[in-house]
């Protein structure tokens, strides 16, 4: 089961790979992306919560003279989880292992790091809720008491081997909160939720860029590439990119608010940041199934689409305007929607299907 959703997960990422609003990393943005991401808290945009927690949570254990508590940071790809850990170990001044769910495959892989580490030092493990499960449970009584419990040996002369790691702070990174087993997530001192961020906070976010990339950007050039980068900053900064060619070829190299609307209209990324593929998810929705409510599997099937690519990378933005809502009986577009793509919205509807709220409300009576 948890083989087959992980080749799931690798279509999808292989299916999305030169999707230019997809908000999972893609080839051109390895370019220049270590020069883009924020070294320090000052430049890490929004997140103000966060940063607040965090802040004090570092001040503490500074002055304390201990390692930081264990961090989970979770939210959608592309809002800045991995930065992020590398500027709280900039901060606290120590070093930092970066590794991933998957690619830890036995205890002894992850032994092995744990051992490695100096006072202090950050284990960052990035989609963490990959982690096979018998190398999850080594890390319980790491994670609590800086202790490595390994079994050595096998059959009746199997020992069991305690030995003491140095205080460090392990940092896991995921997408999918939903899928981290409770003991390991328990064991988390602070949990972060990353939020979108504002379109405010992606003009920022683009003119920080746009300074480290020499481009000339006016604000309300930014503002336009922010709008249209689905609260993601990996996207604003994969816009700012292909904008910036646009303002080469066909311009004088500045981004002007006239300039980012022609480049992201060639792009074919409207005003909302819905590309392509939104438009034919929520038109498919409306026209095949009259609005809904349809199964996932079913809808997926009629754009030709797979269901989990659907509801990982298209839903979350598409429920977040509110042009998707998700009843137990499947998706549903709504009036919203109708209206994005000039449609009529039939007044009858909301008669016609009752809400979920009304539903739960009448079975709970
Ligand atoms: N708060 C921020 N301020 C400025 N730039 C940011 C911020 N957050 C993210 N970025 C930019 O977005 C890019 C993507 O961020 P990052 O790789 O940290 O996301 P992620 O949450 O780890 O994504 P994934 O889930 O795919 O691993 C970074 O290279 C950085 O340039
Ligand atoms: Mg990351």
């Amino acid at each position: 089961m948890i083989k087959s959703n992980r080749n799931r997960e690798e279509e999808t990422e292989f299916d999305f790979e030169n999707r230019i609003v997809s908000s999972s990393e893609i080839a051109e943005d390895y370019e220049q992306e270590l020069s883009l991401r924020p070294k320090d808290l000052a430049g890490y945009v929004g997140q103000e919560k966060v940063k607040e927690k965090l802040k004090i949570s570092m001040e503490a254990a500074k002055m304390r003279g201990e390692a930081l508590d264990h961090i989970l940071l979770h939210g959608p790809p592309g809002l800045g989880k991995t930065t992020l850990a590398t500027i709280i170990a900039s901060e606290m001044g120590v070093n930092i292992r970066v590794t991933s769910g998957p690619a830890i495959e036995k205890q002894g892989v992850l032994a092995a790091l744990l051992t490695n580490l100096k006072p202090m030092d950050i284990l960052f493990i990035d989609e963490i809720h990959r982690l096979p499960r018998q190398v999850e449970e080594i890390l319980y009584p790491a994670m609590e008491d800086y202790n490595l419990d390994i079994i050595m040996g096998k059959g009746p002369s199997a020992r069991n081997i305690r030995l003491p790691l140095p205080p460090f702070t392990l940092i896991g990174a995921t997408t999918r909160a939903g899928q981290l087993s409770s003991p390991l997530r328990d064991r988390f001192g602070s949990d972060y939720r990353l939020d979108l961020y504002n379109k405010n906070e992606l003009a920022d976010i683009i003119c920080r860029s746009s300074e480290i990339l020499g481009v000339n950007t006016k604000a309300e050039g930014a503002y336009e590439i922010a709008k249209r980068s689905r609260g993601t900053p990996r996207i604003a900064n994969r816009l700012l990119k292909r904008v910036r060619d646009y303002a080469q070829v066909k311009g004088d190299g500045i981004i002007t608010e006239k300039l980012a609307i022609e480049a992201l209209n060639m792009l074919e990324v409207d005003e909302l940041g819905l590309d392509m593929t939104d438009r034919k998810m929520l038109s498919a929705i409306i026209k095949f199934f009259g609005g809904g409510p349809v199964g996932l599997d079913t809808l997926a099937a009629a754009i030709g689409e797979e269901p989990i690519t659907l509801e990982d990378v298209y839903e979350p933005y598409l429920m977040q305007l509110g042009y998707i809502n998700r009843t137990p009986r499947g998706r549903c577009a709504t009036r919203g929607a109708y209206e994005h793509l000039g449609l009529e919205y039939p007044e009858n509807k909301e008669k016609e299907r009752p809400s979920l709220n009304e539903n739960l409300f009448e079975n709970g009576k």
